[in-house]
């Protein structure tokens, strides 16, 4: 006779059982009161990772999530308001590539105390404090509205400064000079301006054996009695490649030799883009940050600034927009033209809600066809298109799947009014973690888990869906 299904089976169990395990990643990926991406390999605590972990964390305890956030900000922040992408833990890492040693921040008068990158990442961080305040306002008003005010002033100044610096022109978008700012570090939007920056030979090599993901990778087979190339190529072929690392690296010390100094990159930097994902966030992050500002009951010449900017950058973001293809683009600054390759990206302005609800049905279709979604039956957005020639089902941003980009969707898709399409993405993301575990991002095609296991910002937006 078959047993009957045993009761832990029930989804409302197994959902249970899915947050408790998420809760022990984020615990186990803890340092000094921080979360980390993982634990393993990346040694310091990042910029959007950061915001993604606290909406999750602030399900369950609000009052943590928002003191880590403020222990981040202040930590990271540098005295101009730029905020970097990584927060180092420590002077030295052992691990993680590129470590505190190669950004040498003290080349800023700028710098903060500690131990930071010196570019930035998608400022998420205004957007974040808003969902974690509000979940922290039902349990302690007094509290939440401290977290605002000691917020605030941070926020504010990382916006004025990315104005300030990263749109001197005043377009109404702001600037990366770096892949890495994009938080998408090898997407094909890159390529052809990373195309402009000359790398030798000589300098792929070095790069290789700089590589300490590499190093780690070699010197476990070695104690192991192994000499794997063949299997290192192929768990390089999920990274970047060599010849993009050298050309991170040129951008990375072209910023450094400048000692960090806004004006002469910005003038100078070969590599200058208007980023659609990017200035999405901005754009939603400034709605959030007037918010607050309303919420303090905060009127002031600096608010209209942002009211200002906020007008210029609807105007700007709609520029992006292709109506032949129905997605938004990147604007190459050095090329002046739309960078037009066919990523997850294109799909963020609908964060901003001022994407017209007809043209966010249109690009939820897009979303949903064979060419983003290769998973019959599953709404789960790769981050570069099947057509694209550079699409690559394992490797990094040309084609797995990752959950905070999908999650950005979704959220985007339920704020354009599409919420049946937003539960799509939701209800595939919890199979997806359900089935393979929570890791950093997923093969596009096999949806076989790759890259770290147990990663932060998985959990955490694991919880923030259920918790909803
Ligand atoms: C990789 C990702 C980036 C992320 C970081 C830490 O560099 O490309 O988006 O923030 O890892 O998780």
């Amino acid at each position: 006779m078959r047993e009957e299904e045993p009761a832990e089976k029930t989804p409302e169990i197994m959902y249970e059982r899915l947050i408790k395990n998420a809760q022990e990643i984020l615990v186990q990926n803890e340092d000094r009161g921080l979360i980390m991406p993982d634990r393993g390999y990346y040694e310091g605590v990042w910029l959007w990772d950061t915001g993604f972990i606290e909406i999750g964390e602030a399900h369950s305890n609000p009052e943590a999530a928002s003191r880590r956030l403020f222990d981040w900000i202040s930590q990271a922040q540098w005295k101009n308001g730029f905020v970097p992408h990584i927060l180092f833990l420590d002077k030295k890492v052992e691990r993680y590539f590129p470590g505190p040693e190669y950004w040498q921040i003290e080349t800023s008068s700028n710098r903060p105390a500690a131990e930071t990158s010196g570019i930035t990442q998608p400022p998420v961080l205004a957007f974040c404090s808003w969902e974690v305040y509000e979940k922290l306002k039902t349990e302690s008003p007094d509290n939440a509205k401290d977290f605002l005010a000691k917020m605030f002033p941070r926020l504010l100044a990382f916006h004025q400064y990315l104005i300030r610096e990263r749109d001197p022109e005043q377009s109404g978008l702001v600037s990366i000079y770096h892949p890495w700012e994009s938080g998408m570090d090898n997407s094909p939007r890159w390529q052809e301006a990373l195309a402009k920056i000359p790398v030798s030979q000589k300098q792929i090599i070095e790069i290789r054996n700089l590589r300490r993901d590499v190093k780690n990778l070699k010197n476990q087979w070695a104690k192991e009695g192994k000499n794997d190339t063949e299997a290192l190529e192929m768990a390089l072929s999920m990274r970047p490649t060599d010849e993009d690392y050298a050309r991170f690296f040129f951008l990375l010390n072209f910023s450094k030799d400048r000692q960090y100094d806004d004006r002469k990159i910005y003038r100078e930097i070969p590599f200058n883009v208007k980023d659609v994902l990017f200035n999405s966030i901005f754009c939603a992050s400034n709605q959030s940050l007037l918010e607050i500002a309303r919420e303090l009951k905060i009127e002031n010449s600096e608010v209209a600034q942002i009211e200002k900017y906020l007008e210029k950058q609807k105007i700007a973001l709609e520029k992006l927009y292709d109506p032949e293809t129905n997605l938004y683009y990147d604007f190459d600054v050095k090329n002046q033209r739309l960078i037009k390759r066919k990523t997850i990206a294109g799909f963020m302005p609908l964060i901003t809600g001022m994407v017209p609800k007809e043209r966010a049905e249109r690009m939820a279709k897009i979303g949903q066809s064979e060419d983003f979604s290769l998973n019959k039956g599953k709404f789960l957005i790769a981050s570069t298109a099947k057509s694209d020639p550079n699409f690559h089902s394992q490797s990094y941003w040309r084609g797995p799947i990752w959950m905070p980009t999908n999650w950005l969707v979704a959220k985007g898709l339920e704020i354009s009014g599409l919420k049946p399409e937003s539960e799509q993405i939701k209800k595939s993301l919890l199979e997806l973690v359900t089935e393979k575990g929570f890791y950093e991002y997923f093969d596009a095609q096999t949806l076989t888990g790759l890259g770290r296991a147990d990663f932060s910002w998985t959990a955490a937006l694991t919880i923030d869906i259920l918790k909803q």
